[in-house]
């Protein structure tokens, strides 16, 4: 035995990385390890880290400079870096970063009560093999209590856009079983959560043997009709038919559809192997619309990609506005190396990745505002989260769309369902007053 006890956990990137560490936290958990809300007095740091473009590693190297100094101080102190720069830098980043005792990739988790136990005793330690089959679906993520719960229902991707460094850090894709994650909703509920985001990098091409994502989705919507259920992230190229039936038949699956398309050019597309055409993504937008009356979709779009012209770029415009998407992501174009665009040249300047980002930040503020202008007047059901960021006197809440509320404090609780008649909003957020039913 040894006797380190605190570890701390910090997580950058997307929820997957959340939901990791709510692995690793249950990893340690039952190795006898408990988990500290704060750096100060851990034993054990670790930081679960994201690769998808520069900037996302700048932030990471920051942090670790931070980290650098506390083990200076505290030289007993165990240091890992997990997730996907583990997996992306290996080697490299032991190296580089001299005071950094773990580097452990998103399959390798299993592994660390371990590793900690070694590094404690002065050996290193790197774990960066990826997995075929590991979905660590017998563990219970650690979750503190809450009204929203992260799931992943699968791991990995087997896409391969040629920008994405997704497929290199996360390795094949996977799904855990159906039967597991219906048990871990059932838990969810019994514990009183309210809202259950199913996760994956592609999460519509789960597959647990025969049965697919809508089979998923119609399986955890009936456990309590009063979990509002989300999902991300949706590839254009698996969205069925017969998912789209599923969204609109239950009516705690929520109305809201991230949907990323990345580019309005059919020859950007192409060089990002996309795998769909522009007339696809808008037929498929068309059919969602027809079926999901009222869906609410966003999107994630990348300026500057390899040999984007300005035509290129006023196609990306045209499309936001013909889709006319509720929220978008966007990134200037970020060349990550392994990825096959790393061999073509980044040959859009940083200044015209600048003005093409801002330019569809601008269009798709104003199509945003339209959108939440046509709500107001109407009343929503809101799922109650809490104390509103910005004045302690306000609550707020998101609809089944997505879209966030803000409303007067008057007794209400977290995890409660509210009407609200919607009577002013900006582009990010609807203001209103509750209505009693
Ligand atoms: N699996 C999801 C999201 C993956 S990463 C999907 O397929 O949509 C989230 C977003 O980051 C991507 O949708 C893309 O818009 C952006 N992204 C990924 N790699 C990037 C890169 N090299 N440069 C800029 N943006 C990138
Ligand atoms: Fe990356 Fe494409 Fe996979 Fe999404 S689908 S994770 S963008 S490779
Ligand atoms: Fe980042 Fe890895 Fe997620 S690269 S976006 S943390 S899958």
């Amino acid at each position: 035995m040894n006797d380190l006890k605190k570890f701390y956990i910090e997580t950058y990137g997307c929820q997957m990385n959340v939901a990791d560490s709510e692995v690793v936290s249950s990893i340690m958990s039952s190795s006898g390890y408990t988990q500290s809300a704060h750096l100060e007095g851990a034993d054990v740091i670790f930081v679960n880290t994201c690769a998808v473009r520069e900037n996302a590693e700048e932030r990471v190297y920051g942090r670790l400079g931070d980290f650098k100094h506390l083990k200076k101080a505290n030289p007993g102190l165990v240091v890992g870096v997990l997730g996907c720069m583990a997996e992306r830098l290996r080697k490299d980043l032991m190296e580089s970063e001299s005071f950094v005792d773990l580097v452990v990739g998103p399959d390798e988790y299993r592994r660390l009560p371990r590793l900690v136990e070694n590094a404690v005793a002065g050996e290193k330690g790197i774990a960066v093999r990826l997995s075929r089959v590991e979905n660590y679906d017998d563990i219970v993520p650690f979750r503190a209590d809450g009204i929203s719960a992260w799931i992943s229902v699968m791991r990995g991707c087997d896409k391969f856009c040629t920008f994405c460094v997704v497929p290199f850090t996360r390795g094949r894709e996977r799904s855990r079983s159906l039967s597991s994650i219906v048990r871990e909703v059932e838990g969810l509920a019994q514990r009183g959560f309210k809202e259950v985001t199913l996760l994956g990098q592609n999460v519509n091409s789960y597959l647990d043997q025969s049965l697919d994502f809508a089979d998923l989705l119609a399986a955890v919507a009936r456990i309590d009709r009063r979990i509002r259920i989300r999902f991300t992230t949706s590839h254009p190229q698996d969205m069925s038919d017969k998912l789209i039936d599923t969204i609109a038949r239950n009516p705690n699956v929520c109305n809201y559809i991230h949907l990323p398309v990345q580019s309005g050019s059919d020859r950007v597309l192409e060089l990002m192997n996309r795998t769909y055409s522009t007339d696809h993504y808008l037929k498929l937008v068309d059919r969602i619309k027809r079926t999901i009356p009222g869906v609410s979709l966003s999107t994630d779009i990348i300026a500057g990609f390899p040999t984007e012209t300005a035509e290129d770029h006023k196609s990306t415009i045209e499309l936001l506005k013909e889709v006319g998407y509720d929220g978008a992501f966007t990134f200037k174009y970020s060349p990550r190396e392994n990825t096959k665009a790393w061999t073509m040249t980044d040959d859009v300047s940083e200044t015209l990745k600048t003005e093409r980002l801002n330019e569809i930040i601008d269009v798709q503020r104003e199509i945003s505002f339209r959108k939440n202008q046509d709500i107001v007047g109407s009343t929503v059901e809101v799922l109650v989260e809490g104390e509103s960021k910005k004045s302690a006197s306000d609550y707020c809440g998101r609809t089944d769309t997505n879209k966030m509320v803000v409303f007067s404090k008057n007794g209400f609780e977290a995890g409660e369902y509210i009407s609200v008649r919607v009577e002013r909003a900006n582009s990010a957020t609807l203001f209103g007053t509750h209505v009693p039913r």
